[in-house]
């Protein structure tokens, strides 16, 4: 348990507790997988998969894949966005506000070079002063929390994170989330937190770490040793959504969440999602889950394999079937 997350923290005058934010993961924070892990519980603050800004203010969240979301979430959850051009971000924002988000979140990290090459994203990384004016623009379209996600940059230093930190902070922005890893570098290398402790240092405002966050004791080495105001987390929620619960409210698991959740998973696709979109996004998710299991890649081969939903429930009732052994720590040749 870590009780103390409970005190949460404020972000622009409303108290958020506990501070742990499930990070954004494109094509997995959908609104399925918010519902799955919010019958658990246990988290402060949800993100939407990235949003193009460009896009946004004429979405139908009747059919958008990535800007749908429930009413009920909307007081915990902060819709990201991700674009170069203050004035687009800034009209993406008024939309999101309209809505009834809780805040914005602009993407500072996606170094996928279709992105980068608008310079947006991790792009933005590299143009200090245009981040610092889509923040500015971002904050004077709204006056709900605007919040950045942004990585350490393009070199393997913490001064140019600092130096961002500052200016973000300046501009407006009433939260960071940083993840300590360089811009091409998608996750092979580990993250480097004392660059947290470095950012943090820098701002006033809470920051939340992110990066190699799987268990309790992490979480707790990552608030003790950096000092940062909360944490992020990404690919273990996606493993375990109920460790939210079990870390703050003193849940225990048993072994039959494992099968329930691959299941339950599969029942709210369904309800958001087309069968064949239902069952992608499934695949997608599952090899993360997958992670949890000793022999995870037998799990992740038998559901790619699945034709349809109901060759997917078959999938999941033949892997546990053989009542699998599952692993303390994730399986990391399926959590890359
Ligand atoms: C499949 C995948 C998709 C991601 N998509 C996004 C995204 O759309 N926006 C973003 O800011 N970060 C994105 N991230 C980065 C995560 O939010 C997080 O920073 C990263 O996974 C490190 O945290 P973790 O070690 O807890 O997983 C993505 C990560 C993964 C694994």
């Amino acid at each position: 348990m870590i009780p103390h997350m409970n005190r949460g923290i404020n972000i622009r005058g409303t108290k958020i507790a506990p501070a742990l934010l499930i990070a954004p993961m494109a094509g997995l924070t959908h609104v399925a997988f918010r519902e799955l892990a919010a019958e658990y519980g246990g988290y402060g603050l949800m993100f939407t998969e990235m949003c193009s800004a460009k896009a946004l203010p004429s979405e139908n969240p009747q059919v958008s894949a990535v800007f749908r979301w429930r009413a009920q979430e909307l007081p915990h959850l902060i819709c990201q966005i991700f674009g170069a051009d203050p004035d687009q971000m800034a009209r993406a924002a008024g939309r999101i506000e309209s809505e009834g988000f809780f805040g914005v979140d602009i993407n500072m990290g996606c170094s996928v070079a279709a992105i980068c090459k608008q310079g947006a994203g991790a792009g933005l990384l590299k143009e200090p002063g245009r981040a610092a004016e889509v923040v500015s623009a971002v904050r004077n379209a709204v006056s709900i929390p605007v919040t950045v996600k942004f990585r350490t940059g393009w070199q393997d230093a913490p001064e140019p994170a600092v130096d961002l930190a500052r200016r973000l902070a300046a501009a407006g922005a009433d939260a960071l989330t940083f993840h300590p890893r360089v811009a091409p570098d998608r996750r092979s290398r580990p993250p480097k937190w004392d660059y947290i402790r470095a950012v943090k240092q820098a701002v006033d405002i809470p920051v939340f770490g992110n990066g190699e966050v799987f268990s309790e004791n992490d979480c707790l080495r990552m608030l003790a040793d950096t000092g940062c105001d909360g944490v992020a987390i990404g690919r273990m929620a996606l493993a375990r959504p109920w460790i939210f619960a079990q870390w703050t409210q003193g849940f225990v698991p048993s072994a039959e969440i494992y099968p329930h959740c691959a299941h339950r998973m599969l029942d709210v696709l369904e309800k958001y999602y087309e069968p064949v979109n239902a069952l992608r996004r499934y695949k997608k998710w599952l090899v993360y889950f997958a992670a949890n299991f000793t022999y995870g890649h037998r799990f992740a081969t038998l559901v790619k394999g699945a034709a349809d939903i109901p060759a997917a429930h078959r999938a999941v009732d033949a892997f546990f079937q053989s009542d699998p052994a599952r692993s303390r720590t994730p399986n990391m040749n399926l959590f890359r």
